[in-house]
């Protein structure tokens, strides 16, 4: 296995159609990227195996889908608007613009290497503002979010009254949020339009601590078991004093072995009762919450589970990726995604496009698209076919031949090991569903 740099993994994106720059064509967007045809697929599945994991395997987590813009209002509250920054400095000689706690400040700039000409630093709100309706004046202000989960906050009683849900529950959300950047390198990693999927559980006070572990535990057997990371390329680091965010009770972060170095992919945090006293306060409503069972009024405890979506693509990207030697002296490049997420399940691919074999491939790769995504690509070598589906992942290949017409038999070729076996077309859904169950990453 080999160790991608961040550069083969932009150019693999590129090539194959994962993820392109925005605004390509006129010089292109920082901190902005459109995801292909691939991506696109592989984005939707983290999504969906999150959403899946979040509310269909917890019977006490429901959804929700809030906007974007919100009430200005409900960022005063949560103190967006008066902390959400970051300190900035420009060196004076090049004009280039750096985080102020990422750089040294005595040292020379990265840039340009000059020494001594950064500029005091100065804090710069990241939360993008805009104006609803015609007037351009203070009173029409409101923010693109910066995250999801203050629609969670302001939604929670909604839910508690329209749906069934009793403490301890959950709301889980996905969705865009948008922070304006001061250093946007790194490709996807820190955009300045990102997604994010948060799960906020509403718990009894005192009950926090219990629920903060129960959550730090599931969030780590999700990538592991789920999405296939290796175990060994996670691992925890826990806010100390200087990180902890003044409201936070205890708060860890799941890290991820990126190309760059050990960097944050998800954040669960002991919000306390913070939240929903602030908007309390600020609203005037009443947010506490009514134990029916025993007429105790309280304002719940928030366990927060914070993963950034596009964030969670790069890491599974970076994952996946290897240059393998082969047996005949090639190299082939593989993404060995798990097939939870892989953008193409099974790929099918008749050994000539004549004689019928072309025809029989097509009929089997419509009947399998009712269960999977699945694509047919009949140009070229079988052998060079692989290798394509090698450099999108896809787990599972099936070749029609000759002998298909005869017996109903296909070859089903594994990406990872790259052997073969001769399986019936009868049931075949349910033969890649088994594989897809007991999917050990080489086999
Ligand atoms: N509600 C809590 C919250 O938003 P955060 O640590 O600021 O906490 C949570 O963000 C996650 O969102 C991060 O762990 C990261 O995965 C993702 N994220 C944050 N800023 C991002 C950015 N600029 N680009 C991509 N992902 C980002």
């Amino acid at each position: 296995m080999s160790q991608p740099t961040l550069d083969n993994i932009v150019s693999l994106c590129r090539r194959r159609g994962f993820i392109f720059q925005s605004s390509e064509i006129y010089g292109g967007l920082n901190g902005a990227y459109d995801y292909g045809p691939m991506g696109v697929l592989l984005k939707n599945n983290i999504r969906d195996l999150w959403w899946r994991e979040m509310t269909f395997m917890h019977d006490n987590i429901v959804g929700l889908d809030a906007s974007i813009l919100m009430a200005s209002k409900v960022w005063e509250a949560s103190g967006h608007v008066s902390n959400f920054s970051d300190p900035m400095v420009d060196c004076k000689q090049c004009k280039s613009r750096f985080r102020a706690d990422q750089i040294d400040l005595n040292g020379a700039c990265p840039v340009c290497g000059n020494k001594g000409t950064f500029t005091a630093p100065r804090n710069f709100n990241l939360m993008f503002a805009t104006h609803i309706g015609p007037d351009m004046d203070s009173a029409s202000v409101v923010y693109l979010r910066p995250e999801t989960a203050q629609g969670i906050y302001t939604e929670y009683k909604n839910v508690v009254s329209s749906s069934r849900v009793k403490i301890p529950f959950g709301i889980a959300q996905v969705g865009k949020s948008f922070r304006n950047e001061i250093t946007t390198k790194n490709f996807i990693f820190r955009s300045c339009e990102f997604e994010q999927m948060e799960m906020q559980f509403f718990c009894k006070p005192n009950t926090d601590e219990k629920w903060f572990e129960f959550w730090r535990a599931e969030r780590m057997k999700f990538y592991i078991e789920k999405m296939g990371i290796p175990a060994e390329t996670l691992r925890w680091h826990r806010h100390g004093a200087d990180e902890l965010a003044f409201y936070a009770k205890d708060a860890y972060d799941i890290q991820f072995l990126f190309p760059m170095g050990w960097q944050e992919l998800e954040g669960v945090h002991n919000r306390t009762d913070y939240d929903l006293t602030q908007h309390q306060k600020f609203s005037g409503k009443d947010l506490t919450y009514l134990e029916a069972e025993n007429n105790e009024r309280y304002i719940p405890y928030i366990v927060e589970t914070s993963a950034g979506l596009t964030r969670n693509v790069l890491m599974a990207l970076s994952s996946a990726y290897d240059v393998e030697k082969l047996e005949d002296g090639e190299e082939r490049t593989v993404l060995h995604f798990h097939p939870n997420i892989a953008p193409v399940t099974v790929a099918v691919l008749p050994l000539v496009k004549k004689d019928g074999l072309d025809v029989k491939a097509k009929e089997l790769e419509m009947s399998l698209r009712e269960d999977f995504y699945a694509e047919y690509d009949q140009s070229g070598a079988i052998g060079r076919r692989y290798r394509r589906q090698d450099e999108i992942g896809t787990p599972y290949c099936i070749t029609v031949d000759y002998r298909t017409l005869e017996d109903n038999t296909v070859t089903l070729r594994f990406r990872d090991s790259m052997k073969q076996e001769r399986i019936s077309t009868t049931n075949l859904s349910s033969t890649i569903k088994s594989f897809i169950k007991n999917y050990k990453r080489g086999q």
